[in-house]
């Protein structure tokens, strides 16, 4: 199915927040076409194509680098569009042509002020040099089986801005997204809608409007924003990066709602740590002070960010490499020996391996439990573990006797996930796991 742009509302591209959580919630809420953020070509023809079964989704990642530089799924896949970064025709092709099977279109960022942007001829750089503007579109127009759109800023003057627009439509493109903004202009100045409805009266391709989000909360303001710009289509970026429900046409949900969404599409996809806080924190803008707002900002890892909402046993739950129900155990030496029931066959608790409480040199639980097996004459545990990519923390499961035992916390390293789940499996099976209390009060009694 080929995207059209005609009469449609879309997230437009923005850098760390249209990563795929935040395009999938545009998309939940009402959005028809969802940009992601900017990627320059010269990063993106280095990515390798990897079909992520695990979480369902392709990611393109660096050699150097092990998390994406760009990650989508099939949910999306007839409604994204990748923005990329460039300078030329034959390298921007090179980059879309990864990605052509996975996307619904390609656009070309020629709007970014940004000094990193237009030093290299990209951005911005691009509106006053139409002749590099049709070699990079006309290139990537005959070279691809998916729509090219690309995003501009206005020029001061309006008969250049309208000569550039027409260049811009004889190339082939699918639409032109136009933010009503000069090139030195900040968000806090007004949008020019008169240059964006002259646009619209010059050119027969759809046009996308973009910039008017400080006057945009709910449906019925994005429709005043294409009625008065006479535009296709709209564009939200800020509007959607504080309440990206503002795509609903039955009217935006309470910020907190929002956030919930947010973060269980993140825990879903494993989307990093680093990069939830900083799309949670842009959303609480005004409410950053509360307490919630507090234990975000300090978060190290999405597990925190769960808990500053209340979230932590969804988190253990969703997050787990097995899930299923719950049933909670009495505590045992100051833990919590809350057991997950997480699938049929596998026992697990929400513990720690504390260093402090074991002695993992000579009496480790993983020791325990292996000597426990060789006496009763059965085959030595089995580990397996898995490594989460969000926050490259792991998760052990042991296979002994039969039976799988499993630790819902996500210890930094593999070792101590192993020790965790040795904890679990000698705690089930009640023989002592050499904590440093137990063995205290042992020698006390
Ligand atoms: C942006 N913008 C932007 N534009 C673009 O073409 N590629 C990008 O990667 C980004 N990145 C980006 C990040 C963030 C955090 C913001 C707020 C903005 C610009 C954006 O797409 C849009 O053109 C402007 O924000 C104006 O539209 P609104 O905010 O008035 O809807």
């Amino acid at each position: 199915m080929v995207l059209d742009y005609e009469n449609k509302v879309i997230l437009a591209p923005m850098v760390r927040i249209g990563r795929l959580p935040t395009r999938l919630l545009a998309l939940k809420y009402g959005a028809d076409i969802v940009y992601s953020e900017e990627i320059i070509d010269h990063r993106f023809i280095h990515c390798k194509r990897y079909v992520n079964d695990a979480l369902g989704t392709i990611d393109f990642i660096l050699d150097t680098d092990s998390r994406p530089l760009f990650r989508t799924c099939k949910h999306e896949k007839e409604k994204v569009v990748l923005q990329l970064g460039t300078s030329d025709g034959k390298r921007a092709l090179q980059a879309a042509k990864l990605v052509e099977n996975d996307v619904a279109g390609i656009d070309v960022n020629m709007g970014c002020p940004k000094e990193y942007s237009t030093k290299g001829g990209m951005g911005a750089a691009l509106i006053t040099q139409p002749e590099n503007v049709k070699e990079i579109l006309t290139t990537l127009v005959n070279g691809l089986s998916i729509p090219v759109t690309c995003k501009i800023r206005i020029l001061p003057e309006i008969d250049k801005t309208l000569e550039l627009v027409r260049i811009i439509e004889s190339t082939g493109v699918a639409a032109l997204a136009v933010h009503g903004r000069y090139k030195h202009e900040r968000p806090r100045h007004p949008v020019h809608c008169d240059v964006l409805k002259a646009i619209t009266e010059t050119v027969k391709i759809p046009v996308i409007a973009n910039g008017g989000s400080s006057d945009i909360t709910c449906y019925d303001d994005i429709e005043k924003f294409r009625a008065l710009t006479n535009a296709s289509s709209v564009m939200l970026a800020r509007s959607a990066q504080w309440n990206c429900s503002v795509f609903r046409k039955e009217g935006p949900l309470p910020l907190d709602v929002v956030i919930k969404d947010y973060i269980k599409i993140a825990i879903q996809y494993d989307n990093h740590y680093i990069n939830c806080k900083f799309c949670i924190l842009e959303m609480m803008h005004e409410t950053q002070e509360t307490e919630a707002g507090k234990q975000v900002r300090s978060s190290l890892s999405l597990h925190e960010i769960c808990n500053a909402w209340g979230m932590s046993d969804y988190y253990i739950k969703m997050s787990h490499p097995t899930t299923k129900v719950t049933n909670t155990q009495p505590q045992v030496n100051g833990q919590s020996n809350k057991r997950i029931k997480l699938d049929d066959d596998v026992i697990s608790m929400d513990i720690q391996c504390k260093r402090c409480d074991y002695d993992l040199t000579n009496q480790s639980p993983k020791s325990i439990l292996l000597e426990w097996a060789r006496s009763k004459g059965i085959k030595e545990p089995v580990y397996t573990t898995s490594c989460r990519e969000s926050d490259r923390r792991f998760c052990s499961i042991v296979k002994v006797d039969g039976r799988k035992y499993t630790n819902t916390f996500w210890e930094r390293n593999k070792r101590l996930a192993e020790q965790g789940c040795a904890i679990v499996c000698l705690r089930s099976l009640g023989i002592n796991d050499g904590r440093k209390e137990n063995i205290l009060n042992h020698n006390n009694s």
